[in-house]
């Protein structure tokens, strides 16, 4: 499975603070906020990534990220001209989905908790149709709503409807079949001009093929598209980083525990950051023996015994 990420549009409802500067690149505590949506590709267990942004921006994240082999990974770019929809990537992703089933994440989401990255291979292992997932909100009225009955299927999904019919709201993070590529082509745009990847998922829930993944209590969710949302996922952030002295999104701690990159990569990367608590991190992890504890991290001593 292949992956893309979103990171373009205008972010409007972010100015002053982005009429020069990319969201995407604004910090969640102390990364990037493109970290963040990449790292979830990386425990989807995708390796080949294409980021997509305006003219103006896309230059910035190939500096912060180049080709990605410092994750032992793959990355391509292109160029949104204007932001005419979400499911525009998979138009302009063409080339790069070639054959391959496909994920897409949005720049500006974060999903984390312990079980999640068990929940994403288990989504990128799909083998037809599509898979999305439903988080419990308060308000899910700026965002795609979905309505699933007992066993979790679909039942309805409207973007941003006045009155929902759930409180179930769909996470920017979506994993489809190939067939993507040819339903994106072939939905109209919506009354505000865009091509929806509503209209994608109502296209696979109307052919029976849609899966929602309920996240349950224990995961947290996060659109950072306004000042207050921007805030609250750093202080979430801030809070698990402090408390536990680990880190959320380290990208090289990810690749190396993927085993894309080797034990004397990660040095190196512990190096370049050594004034930081994330490259004392690094430091950490390159010294530590992971297997020997994994149950422990991840949480699963319990439903081991
Ligand atoms: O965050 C989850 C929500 O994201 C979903 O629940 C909704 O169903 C989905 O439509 C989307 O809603 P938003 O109103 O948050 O989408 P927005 O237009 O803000 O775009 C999301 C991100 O994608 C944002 O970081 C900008 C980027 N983007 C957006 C568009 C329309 C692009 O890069 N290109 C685009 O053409």
């Amino acid at each position: 499975m292949k992956g893309i990420i979103l990171a373009g549009g205008s972010a409007t409802r972010l100015y002053p603070v982005t009429l020069a500067v990319s969201k995407q690149m604004l910090p969640v505590y102390d990364k990037p906020m493109i970290y963040y949506p990449l790292s979830t590709l990386m425990m989807s267990g995708i390796r080949e990534v294409l980021i997509i942004s305006t003219p103006v921006h896309l230059p910035a994240f190939k500096n912060l990220l180049g080709d990605g082999s410092r994750f032992g990974m793959k990355l391509e770019y292109k160029v949104q001209e204007k932001p005419v929809g979400l499911a525009d990537a998979f138009i302009l992703g063409e080339d790069f989905i070639g054959n391959d089933n496909v994920a897409l994440i949005l720049g500006d989401n974060m999903i984390y908790g312990s079980r999640v990255e068990r929940v994403l291979k288990a989504a990128s292992n799909l083998k037809e149709g599509g898979i999305i997932f439903g988080y419990q909100v308060a308000d899910p009225t700026s965002y795609g709503v979905v309505e699933i009955d007992k066993t979790g299927k679909a039942l309805s999904i409207e973007e941003k409807p006045e009155n929902p019919k759930s409180h179930f709201a769909v996470p920017g993070i979506y994993f489809y079949d190939n067939e993507v590529v040819k339903i994106a082509k072939s939905i109209e745009p919506s009354e505000r001009g865009e091509l929806e990847i509503t209209d994608v998922n109502k296209v696979y829930m109307e052919k029976g093929k849609l899966q929602v993944i309920p996240l349950g209590n224990g995961y947290a969710w996060f659109d950072t598209g306004s000042a207050d949302r921007l805030s609250d996922a750093s202080d979430y952030v801030k809070a698990i980083e402090l408390r536990q002295g680990t880190q959320i999104a380290c990208l090289e701690e990810i690749a190396y525990r993927n085993e894309w990159i080797s034990k004397e990569a990660l040095m190196v990367e512990a190096e370049k950051y050594k004034k930081t608590e994330y490259g004392k991190y690094l430091k950490r992890i390159a010294e530590q023996d992971y297997k020997q504890y994994k149950e422990i991290f991840e949480g699963d001593l319990f439903n081991a015994n």
